[in-house]
């Protein structure tokens, strides 16, 4: 059977583990950006490479000339500068919370050793759930030193705590910055004090009965869509995410971006991936922001980290054989 080839490209790489929703639109995103090959991986056979030739015939049509390879292996990821992993399963009705975290922990640990053999200079970006957790478990497979992994949740939850600010005021979202901090899911802080319109914090220009409703509609922005989807949950706004963060690195643009990284020990938390505020170039994380916390905002965050505690915690006891009953 004739299939796509990779030729010979100066172009950079970026490998997509997981080939669905999420997968299949950073794939997308990336191809129409135009300035590196993108290779999709995943377990189903046929899938990835029907995507990939699928997005390469986008290629006329709009103009791009990345190629796209789809692959149920890794001998095509060789050599990438990125390497997103969205692989896993959701969450099945009578699967408890357990057994969805040793089946994620698995498929991750595995898709990991499986692309750094032989991509041992890329930077990891993770975006499978539960989203700190599987950092951790990206990060002790990989053997890659913190700069170099790195999850998406922030840039996602703050786009979405910008959409419902911009809902709330009526102004351009090119006004509205907004941040984020802590684990990604409910326990997450929207941080209002550091979210402004151009420059003018919004807590200056919402009651605190509307910064409170914006606030948890945020915390509450991925249950939101999954209820309304009822199968499967968010993937153009995650995929979004992620290509920003692709195009931090390999744009080394120096973004300001909340994303989950390894603390060792800033805003008093050690050894767990977190969401805060980091410089996003080249190599990855080039800087860790610590942003002054009202006693409040401290706690929240400290609350949030705790869950991701708890997830490490179980994932141990997972690993050693025992049930998670903290889990
Ligand atoms: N971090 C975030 O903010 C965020 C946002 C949205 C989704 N997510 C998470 O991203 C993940 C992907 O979401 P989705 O909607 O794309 O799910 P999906 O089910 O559409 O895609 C997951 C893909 O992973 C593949 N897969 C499973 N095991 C694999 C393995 N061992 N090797 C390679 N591929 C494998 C599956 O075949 C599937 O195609 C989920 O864990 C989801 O919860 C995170």
């Amino acid at each position: 059977m004739a299939g796509v080839t990779a030729g010979s490209s100066a172009r950079r790489k970026v490998t997509v583990i997981g080939a669905g929703m999420v997968g299949g639109t950073v794939a997308q995103m990336l191809a129409l950006r135009d300035y590196a090959d993108v290779v999709l991986v995943d377990i189903v056979e046929g899938m990835p490479q029907g995507k990939s030739l699928d997005l390469m015939q986008v290629g006329p049509l709009v103009g791009f000339d990345s190629t796209l390879i789809g692959s149920n292996g890794y001998d095509e990821s060789a050599g990438s500068d990125v390497v997103v992993i969205t692989s896993g399963i959701a969450r099945k009705p009578g699967m408890s919370r357990d057994d969805l975290l040793r089946t994620n922990m698995g498929i991750v640990r595995s898709v990991t050793q499986q692309v750094v053999a032989g991509s041992p200079e890329a930077v990891i970006l993770v975006v499978s759930n539960p989203l700190d957790a599987m950092c951790h478990v990206a990060f002790e497979a990989a053997g890659f030193p913190r700069e170099r992994v790195i999850g998406m949740a922030g840039v996602l939850d703050s786009a979405r705590f910008r959409t419902f600010i911009v809902m709330e005021l009526d102004v351009s979202v090119e006004d509205v910055t907004a941040m984020v901090l802590g684990g990604h899911g409910d326990t997450m802080v929207a941080l209002s004090r550091y979210s402004t319109v151009n420059g003018v914090p919004i807590t200056e220009l919402l009651t605190p009965e509307r910064l409170a409703a914006v606030e948890q509609r945020t915390a509450n922005g991925g249950a939101e869509i999954v209820g309304l989807l009822k199968t499967g949950s968010a993937y153009y706004a995650p995929g979004t995410s992620v290509v920003q963060m692709v195009d931090a690195i390999l744009l080394d643009k120096k973004r300001v971006l909340p994303c989950s990284v390894l603390l060792q020990g800033e805003y008093g938390i050690d050894g767990l991936f977190v969401g805060v505020p980091i410089k996003l170039a080249a190599g990855g994380v080039e800087h860790i922001y610590e942003l002054t916390l009202t006693d409040a905002e401290r706690t929240a965050l400290h609350t949030s980290s705790a869950t991701v505690r708890d997830l490490v915690n179980a994932m141990a006891a997972i690993d050693s054989g025992q049930t998670a009953a903290s889990a």
